[in-house]
């Protein structure tokens, strides 16, 4: 396997909007990270990967995009950019931007063009199509402007096809300008962009070198999987709208990705890694296998939080720790010694991992290091969260209207206000599964708003700041920061973390998640208690790393204990 400075990188992910604010409109900016620099090179990630910071009107905050090249203007300006840049280079990190061009905004220059007309030169930027009954639209003798019905006129039998938005809702939107309708994965102000057309690929590789050339070190690829569509939009069995597959891996996804590699990624040494959403582990290495040349790796939905639109009445259960295992198996045969991956238990789109798969009630410093033990030695890029790093747990939303995300404002108008769905259990559906977990101002400090922001947060502030679950424990003498500096340290200085094959000692156990990482003669032997009781394992090897501080020679770990231990086969 090809060794890389990524596949060695530890990615910290930064939501801007809920990271840092310094001008105290209550939503986060560019001069916060900034500010926040010294905490990041002392946690020692190596790389930041920024959610959106470019211009948009916030219908998704931020993954609506309107200009590509222009900075969000309540996130600074594109010298407080430059200055970060240089500023975080000076450091070692690097940066990475989130490239959303699977969709723009629809208040894009480019889908303000398209929808003008059906001969303007954009409107193949575009994925437009006619009503399906030509009754709608008498073709001959009558001039669009008096024969196209109004928006609230168009029933559904005319749709396209019967593709829903993943979030909630027909995919299409009837457009009365030109009399089509164009399509939309996400919400209507996400018109997704027509991939078929060279002139728009030109375009998406052209601002790419853009940010390239100013020195960004990379792209995370949102949804890369739907920019290629099956042309015939063929109906789906309605069933299969529940499965992120359903629009993934179109015909031409890897003619695509391969192209831009040609164009864009084999002329800069960057980083990119895309989200797989609705790729399947057996088909993964058709995206990052090397040999393929289109990406470096991506990041699997398979343990991520189901969170369409009917979960929001009735959640999944959370997956059990064998589940999670089986999981880790198959992307890491599938994978093999040609692919790669990034490895993650949380992100903006996720609930904060602690609540999902630790105790923050009983447990919380041991089961927030226990959980960055196993991601910081799973075999792949792990990729942190923010606000993870000091023990952030969901928020407690106690009514609809606190909730921001367009995801769940979707789903409450049309299951509780137009379906008659009960309004409390979509309270406690949102509680478990909502992404506003993840998006709640990071907490810094016991000041008010947690040092977050002197205005007024965007977004409700978790109240456990408090009550010590803020970036000043490291005082503490059980830090989790501090437990994710040394274990970060430790995963930089041994190759055996980051390039050991990966071997489930123990699949069947539900208790504890026991592995082997070998490489070149030097076994790592990581136990760690997913439980809040006591658990019996072999465990040969000397412990060189751990969240409990006496007592590691056992062979009884406690509550939600880690352990990461070495052994030397002497034959090899
Ligand atoms: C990706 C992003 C998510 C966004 C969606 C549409 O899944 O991670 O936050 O809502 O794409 O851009």
């Amino acid at each position: 396997m090809r060794h890389s400075w990524q596949k060695e990188a530890i990615i910290y992910q930064i939501y801007p909007r809920s990271f840092q604010d310094t001008d105290g409109d209550g939503v986060g900016d560019l001069r916060g990270i900034l500010q926040r620099l010294d905490y990041l090179q002392a946690l020692g990630v190596t790389v930041l990967w920024l959610s959106p910071i470019f211009a948009s009107p916030n219908a998704d905050n931020g993954y609506d995009v309107s200009d590509y090249r222009a900075i969000q203007p309540e996130f600074g300006t594109m010298r407080d950019f430059d200055e970060l840049l240089a500023e975080a280079h000076a450091r070692g990190l690097k940066i990475i931007l989130d490239l959303v061009v699977n969709h723009s905004s629809d208040e894009h220059e480019w889908f303000r063009e398209s929808r003008k007309s059906k001969d303007n030169p954009f409107r193949d930027f575009y994925v437009w199509k006619p009503a399906k009954s030509a009754n709608l639209i008498p073709s001959e003798g009558i001039k669009p402007a008096t024969n196209v019905p109004a928006r609230d006129e168009v029933d559904d039998e005319y749709l396209p096809n019967n593709w829903q938005s993943l979030f909630g809702g027909s995919a299409w939107t009837w457009d009365e300008a030109t009399g089509e309708f164009y399509l939309h994965l996400f919400v209507e102000k996400q018109p997704d962009l027509n991939w078929e057309n060279p002139r728009l690929r030109r375009e998406v590789y052209d601002l790419m070198r853009f940010w390239l050339d100013k020195g960004v070190d990379g792209f995370r690829l949102d949804v890369v999987p739907f920019f290629s569509k099956p042309l015939t939009f063929p109906d789906y069995p309605p069933e299969r709208f529940a499965d992120l597959s359903a629009y993934a891996n179109g015909p031409r996804i890897h003619e695509f990705l391969r192209e831009m590699h040609d164009e864009v990624w084999s002329n800069y040494d960057a980083l990119n890694v895309g989200e797989g959403v609705g790729v399947r582990a057996e088909d993964a290495n058709l995206y990052v296998s090397e040999s393929r040349r289109e990406l470096q790796m991506l990041y699997h939905f398979d343990h991520a939080v189901p969170r369409d639109e009917a979960r929001f009445l009735d959640p999944a259960p959370e997956f059990s720790l064998v589940q999670m295992k089986q999981i880790t198996r198959r992307w890491d045969e599938a994978l093999g010694d040609d692919g790669w991956q990034s490895v993650y238990f949380g992100n903006h789109d996720n609930p904060r991992m602690l609540s999902r798969f630790g105790d923050p009630v009983r447990f919380p410093y041991e089961s927030a290091t226990m959980l960055a033990t196993v991601l910081l030695t799973l075999r792949g890029t792990p990729s942190l969260y923010q606000g993870d790093e000091i023990g952030m747990t969901n928020c407690p939303f106690e009514a609809v209207n606190e909730f921001d995300d367009v995801q769940v404002r979707n789903a409450y108008d049309a299951l509780v206000r137009r379906g008659g769905g009960d309004e409390a259990q979509f309270l406690v559906a949102a509680n478990r599964i909502a992404r506003d977990h993840a998006r709640t101002p990071f907490q810094w400090d016991d000041s008010p708003n947690a040092g977050f922001t002197t205005g007024s947060p965007w977004l409700k502030v978790n109240l456990n700041f408090g009550q010590g679950v803020n970036a000043a424990e490291e005082t503490a003498p059980k830090s989790i920061l501090n437990f994710y500096r040394n274990l970060i340290e430790l995963r930089k200085r041994t190759p055996a973390l980051v390039y050991g094959h990966y071997r489930d000692v123990r699949p069947d156990d539900n208790a504890v998640w026991l592995y082997e990482r070998e490489w070149e003669g030097e076994t790592w032997v990581i136990a760690c208690n997913f439980t809040g009781e006591t658990q019996e394992v072999e465990l040969e090897g000397e412990v060189r790393f751990g969240n409990y501080t006496t007592g590691a020679t056992s062979a009884t770990l406690r509550p939600y204990e880690s352990r990461v231990a070495f052994q030397k086969k002497a034959n090899s």
